[in-house]
């Protein structure tokens, strides 16, 4: 149920079209959006955030978009969901034209790589109660840079907006942490026909119509490098969001584990934070912590992997250390 005072069903409109650079090899055959954190892929910890009485999700894909539909095919989120993909890459605001038709207003946006405590519908009340253009989720970080940087007045209106500032140059710590709800009006105001970044592009431009900052209480991170990914996957685990966590049968040592069908890992000893994708083996005498292994992941005995992420069918040889190290697919080590 909407809050009072909220009437009418919204869509949401969730980008998923980048090329995920910074975590390469995996992502040359696997979209970022799918790698699974703490039993599930950061999308579908993404769709955990949309309320369930949403009218429609858009989703604007772009890059290894079939893969993506692929899996939402055999993974039905519970809403009415659609795809629309892009013939080559247009940015968020490109990406937003391109698949915002027929949008509600208001609508709600959300990046696919973020790792989220957040209630969207607050998010709503609040844009509701105080007007504007659009209200923006805003998460509290120590380093800026790779961020878009908001300076808010009171009621925290965001008076300036900098994307990927210089840290002198950031007006404060709060960040956009890649949701928001705007009014459908933004839409005509991104140009078309042409990549566009929406935050650098079309969001100063908007600040004068009223855009408001929502402040995440609680833990935000951005799941697009392998550190922040397995870092993500602690404050999942940490948060009990991590699925069916414990240990695989026959297995030893502490975990959690969320291991998906078809893992065998008997005799292998685990640490905390591990995410088994579906058919992994782990041989007896093996390690495993920290660490994400994709499907059909094979480790052979006595080997160990820490703070890794190893993407589908990688091969681990016996009595082979893997340490701090993002393997792509079928890569043996
Ligand atoms: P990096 O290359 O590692 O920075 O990742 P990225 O390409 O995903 O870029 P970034 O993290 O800045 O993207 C922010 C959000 O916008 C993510 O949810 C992306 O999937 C999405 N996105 C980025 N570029 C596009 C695009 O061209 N089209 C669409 N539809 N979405 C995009």
């Amino acid at each position: 149920m909407p809050p009072p005072g909220l009437v009418g069903r919204v869509k949401a409109l969730v980008l998923i079209g980048g090329f995920g650079t910074r975590l390469r090899p995996i992502t040359y055959t696997v979209p970022k959006q799918l790698i699974p954190i703490a039993g599930k892929p950061v999308l579908y910890h993404v769709f955990d955030l949309i309320p369930p009485d949403i009218e429609e999700v858009v989703l604007a894909t772009g890059y290894k978009s079939e893969v993506i539909e692929a899996y939402v095919r055999s993974h039905p989120p519970p809403w009415p969901v659609r795809l629309v993909a892009e013939s080559e890459p247009l940015g968020t605001g490109g990406g937003m034209k391109n698949a915002g038709a027929g949008m509600s207003d208001p609508f709600y946006l959300l990046n696919s790589d973020v790792i989220a405590a957040a209630d969207l519908g607050a998010l709503r009340a609040l844009h509701e109660h105080r007007g504007g253009v659009g209200t923006m989720a805003l998460a509290e970080v120590e380093d800026t840079r790779p961020y878009g940087v908001a300076a808010l007045g009171p009621d925290d209106r965001i008076e300036a907006f900098v994307e990927k500032p210089e840290p002198a140059d950031a007006p404060s710590h709060w960040i956009n942490a890649g949701f928001a709800i705007w009014a459908a009006s933004v839409l005509e105001r991104v140009p078309g026909g042409r990549p566009v970044s929406f935050e650098r592009e079309v969001v100063p431009g908007l600040l004068s119509e009223g855009l408001f900052g929502f402040r995440l209480s609680r833990y935000w991170d951005d799941a697009g490098t392998p550190e922040r990914i397995l870092r993500s996957q602690q404050l999942l685990f940490d948060d009990a969001r991590g699925g069916r966590a414990g240990l695989p049968a026959g297995a030893l040592g502490s975990g959690p584990v969320a291991a998906a069908k078809g893992v065998r890992a008997r005799g292998a000893s685990f640490g905390k934070y591990v995410t088994l994708g579906e058919d992994v083996t782990v041989e007896p005498g093996a390690h495993i912590e920290n660490s994400i292994l994709m499907d059909g992941v094979y480790v052979e005995k006595e080997a160990m992997v820490l703070s890794s992420i190893l993407g589908p069918r990688v091969r681990v040889r016996t009595g082979h250390r893997v340490a701090g190290q993002t393997l792509g697919e079928a890569v043996e080590a």
